[in-house]
């Protein structure tokens, strides 16, 4: 993310002397990736930043995975996950379920109606897909304004909460459903959208005007809590439990909105799905023509309200296809998916393809999507070059028929992923 930043009370020489109005000094923090090595940022906290006054065990959930065998194609209703009033007292840190895993990626979900306690994940990046709902995200670099179809993509031990915003003028409206894509590593646009300096290329499908970065600081005082109060922050980290994720609750020695100026290449940001310009062309595009973010051993990509090819004698239905380096994860997040009655594919779903199975449309859509010139459908694929695992939501979501769905008698499903 080299895309600098300054906010907030700053000393105009790094590692200098920065005090407060009444003198004190300002405790100086570098956050960066790779040892001091690759891209970070400085923060100025009036607080110690290391400064715990108690230390105990969080018990994350069931991080255990089971491979996928045998080998099949699944489908996953989410929504399943959270029925209607399950979302109440779930926060979006603490309530989320593991569908898919691996040794580099959890994907996770959660219907959530609280806000969450701080949090930091020490693994590695998130990157969160907001399906439905709004929310408010507060970080120590500052607040961002969240809504359906943000993509927010946090750097790994970046303290921050979710507050869902579920009332309306009329009161309950309805949970915040967030898709986490849990890095072990982290995640940044593709390198080909990149110069060798970082800025974002012409021929890259976004730039950095659709960034939404914070613009000033958070303090505590801001969000109506005392400074000086003892916070608890959940700390996701590396563990030998299950699925080798660890937790600790660590008990800050003050509220962790305690930066009054930062800088840097390193922090939180949001993009919209709606500001990604869709590549289209005369016969049918490749998945990568569409991808948005990679991080190591995965890629993600996003299929948008879009024209279609335009060849006279094109298919716009993608063709059959076989990933044998990869499996794929599609979550289907909004659109029309009637046209994809057979497949049992709808909102809140997600498919799941693995590498060495050939799939595409369902049978009858290369004929029903002739002469096709836009598709209104908006879905989120994650690919991964490892074999993915299943979590517990992944069997709790299970339709148990989709493995079948290409020979389950007559449909007219077309769209990618199918
Ligand atoms: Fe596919």
């Amino acid at each position: 993310m080299a895309y600098y930043r300054n906010i907030g009370h700053v000393p105009p020489k790094r590692h200098t002397q920065h005090r407060d109005p009444e003198g004190n000094l300002y405790y100086e923090e570098l956050m960066g990736e790779e040892g001091f090595s690759s891209d970070s940022s400085l923060l100025y906290h009036r607080g110690i930043p290391s400064a715990v006054v108690d230390y105990r065990e969080w018990e994350v959930g069931d991080m255990s995975l089971t491979p996928n065998h045998p080998l099949k194609p699944l489908h996953f209703k989410l929504h399943d996950l959270f029925p209607a009033g399950s979302e109440k007292g779930v926060d979006a840190v603490r309530g989320r379920r593991l569908v898919l895993g691996n040794a580099d990626v959890r994907l996770t979900y959660v219907a959530a109606d609280q806000r969450s306690p701080w949090y930091r994940n020490a693994i590695g990046d998130e990157l969160v897909y907001v399906e439905r709902g709004n929310a408010r995200l507060e970080t120590v670099f500052g607040a961002f304004e969240v809504r359906e179809g943000h993509y927010a993509v946090i750097p790994r031990a970046t303290t921050h909460r979710w507050i869902p915003v579920v009332e309306g003028d009329e009161g309950y409206v309805e949970p915040l459903r967030l898709y986490f894509v849990e890095a072990n590593s982290h995640v940044t646009p593709p390198k080909r959208y990149l110069s060798k300096y970082g800025q974002l290329l012409e021929h890259s499908p976004f730039c950095e005007r659709d960034y939404v970065v914070p613009t000033e600081p958070l303090l505590a005082e801001d969000v109506g809590e005392d400074p000086a109060a003892p916070t608890e922050v959940y700390v996701k980290h590396r563990g030998h439990g299950s699925g080798g994720v660890g937790g600790t609750v660590h008990v800050q020695a003050h509220h962790p909105l305690d930066v009054v100026g930062w800088d840097g290449c390193l922090y939180p940001f949001l993009m919209h799905i709606d500001d990604y310009e869709p590549l289209t062309g005369r016969v049918h595009q490749p998945p990568p023509t569409h991808q948005v973010w990679e991080g190591h051993n995965f890629v993600v990509c996003n299929f948008v309200p879009r024209k279609v090819d335009y060849h006279p004698l094109s298919i716009p239905v993608p063709y059959y296809h076989s990933n044998v380096d990869s499996d794929e994860v599609m979550f289907y997040t909004a659109g029309d998916y009637e046209a994809r009655k057979g497949s049992g594919i709808g909102r809140g779903s997600i498919s799941l393809h693995p590498g060495g199975h050939a799939h595409g449309p369902q049978p009858g859509a290369m004929e029903a999507s002739l002469g096709a010139e836009y598709f209104d459908e908006t879905a989120v694929m994650v690919d991964t070059f490892r074999p993915l695992d299943l979590g517990e939501g992944a069997f709790a979501s299970d339709d148990g028929v989709y493995p079948w769905s290409w020979v389950g008698g007559p449909a007219d499903a077309k769209g990618e992923g199918a």
